[in-house]
């Protein structure tokens, strides 16, 4: 089993996008493929799988994760209300990943998929522990603005310092084609490739913003499965490369 973390310095870049999308197209493909939302403060893997309310089954000892065709899939969006928020003290937000992890029904995965908060804290650190500190890569998702750099810097750090091997950056929403003209409007600027030079990694893919997909709820968020033309190719070829560099490693 590969397992792969999605992570960056910043909120709202698209992390869950990415990693719920890339969990549906290698599923699609083929593999055995479980994808955990590590987000216990704000799981949201759910709704852009389209899953209203998520149920996970418990015998008191294993988990039976929520399948979506092949794709297995965990998230504590099923055992807490939406609305009220959660004070997850460390230990307690620990024990739970720890247990969604290793007490799931699995089965024989091929890939392991795991989309996290932003940033450096319990979280990728207890999955680190699971894990005997070895995770087979990283996917860092940004933004290609100038002030979220900073932070996907550090998150880039912190993973080198943890040595979990870094695949690249995964931009997304690079740039906007104006539906009239067909020209791409580069909104955020094009900062990405700097860190990505000062950093020594790739970028793995280059996604654009698609309006519709910000302003929809639910399965219109899986739009990268079911993309076409030049933006399918983009991600094709992005999950090719996340592929490629995960089965060279041992
Ligand atoms: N390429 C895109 N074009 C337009 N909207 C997008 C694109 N990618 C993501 N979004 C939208 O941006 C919002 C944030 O995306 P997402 O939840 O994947 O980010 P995140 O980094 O996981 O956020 P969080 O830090 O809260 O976990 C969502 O509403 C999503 O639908
Ligand atoms: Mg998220």
């Amino acid at each position: 089993m590969k397992t792969l973390m999605v992570t960056s310095g910043k909120g709202g870049v698209g992390k869950s996008t990415v990693a719920v999308n890339l969990a549906m197209e290698l599923s699609l493909n083929g593999n055995n493929v479980g994808l955990m939302d590590v987000d216990i403060h704000g799981p949201n893997d759910h709704v852009i799988l389209g899953i209203e309310k998520p149920e996970i089954m418990t015998d008191g000892k294993h988990f039976q994760p929520i399948e979506v065709g092949t794709l297995k899939f965990m998230t504590i969006a099923s055992a807490i209300d939406s609305d009220t928020p959660i004070i997850w003290r460390g230990p307690l937000k620990a024990k739970l990943i720890d247990q969604f992890l290793q007490d799931t029904m699995w089965g024989d995965l091929d890939y392991m998929i795991l989309d996290f908060p932003p940033g450096s804290g319990d979280e990728p650190l207890e999955v680190l522990k699971v894990y005997d500190n070895k995770v087979d890569g990283a996917v860092i998702v940004t933004t290609p603005q100038k002030v979220a750099l900073g932070d996907v810097e550090k998150i880039m750090n912190f993973l080198k310092k943890m040595k979990v091997p870094l695949i690249g950056i995964w931009e997304n929403m690079s740039y906007y084609t104006c539906p009239h003209c067909g020209k791409k409007h580069y909104l955020f600027g094009k900062h990405t490739d700097e860190l990505a030079k000062k950093m020594e990694t790739a970028i793995i893919a280059r996604i654009p913003l698609i309006p519709e997909v910000g302003e929809k709820f639910g399965a219109a968020n899986l739009f990268l499965t079911r993309s076409q033309g030049d933006v399918r190719k983009e991600f094709e070829s992005g999950v090719k490369k996340i592929v490629d560099f995960l089965s060279t490693e041992d």
